[in-house]
């Protein structure tokens, strides 16, 4: 198969719908850096934390962010962001402190404005896969390879404690969904698969097939 330069799949979707695991399993099928801007957020709200700063304190967050140094590239297919010239481990990313404050970070929209420029960044490489809220309707909204994952509320509760951490997912969600700046919504052209009944291989055979299917009839 060949593919336009850059070539991106939009894989968005709630928190524990299991985007993260059909994204990683699709660029891995695909031969595409894999990249979770979710990461990012999570990453600029641990330097927020780190810096004593109130995440609803909108004024102090853009003033950090101003000051604040963000480096993105990949290592081994899978992207990642360094932030102050640190690269934070999962401990650091996922956690309560970091599940109850990221979404008040992510709804400010010079937040979203600058971490959107350094997602977009990712298009120097030749095929990507980028998993979030708002890549198919914001981020590469351009691409026509958009799907939005879903599952019940209950499976995503399910899935999120059997990881052991403690996410109030649907606060989070209805604050991502309610957000004025670039909302978690599926955009008007994205397939939507819904995973509740899915193994992981099921779904990404379902996106690599709808890939194919798309490309041929180009
Ligand atoms: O994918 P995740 O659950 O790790 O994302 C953490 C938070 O980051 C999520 O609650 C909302 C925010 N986010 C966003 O606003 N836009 C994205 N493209 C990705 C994540």
């Amino acid at each position: 198969m060949s593919f336009r330069v850059p070539f991106v799949i939009a894989i968005d979707g709630p928190a524990a719908s299991g985007k993260s695991t059909v994204a990683k399993g699709v660029a891995r099928a695909l031969d595409c850096v894999f990249v979770n801007s979710g990461e990012m957020y999570r990453a600029f709200t641990w330097w927020v934390l780190e810096n004593g700063i109130d995440p609803n304190n909108a004024d102090a967050v853009i003033t950090l962010l101003n000051e604040t140094s963000f480096a993105c590239g990949e290592e081994e297919m899978i992207g990642y962001v360094e932030i102050q010239g640190r690269r934070l481990s999962d401990e650091q990313l996922k956690n309560d402190a970091i599940n109850s404050s990221v979404s008040a970070i992510a709804a400010i929209p010079e937040v979203r404005e600058r971490l959107v420029e350094e997602q977009r960044g990712f298009a120097r490489f030749p095929a990507l896969v980028m998993e979030g809220r708002d890549i198919g309707t914001v981020v590469f909204a351009d691409t026509p390879y958009k799907f939005f994952v879903d599952a019940s509320p209950e499976i995503r509760a399910a899935r999120r404690s059997a990881e052991g951490i403690e996410d109030s997912i649907e606060a989070r969600d209805l604050a991502d969904s309610m957000r004025k700046a670039s909302p978690l919504k599926q955009a008007t052209d994205a397939i939507r698969i819904d995973t509740s009944e899915m193994g992981p291989d099921e779904v990404v055979a379902v996106v690599v097939d709808s890939i194919s299917l798309n490309k041929e009839a180009a």
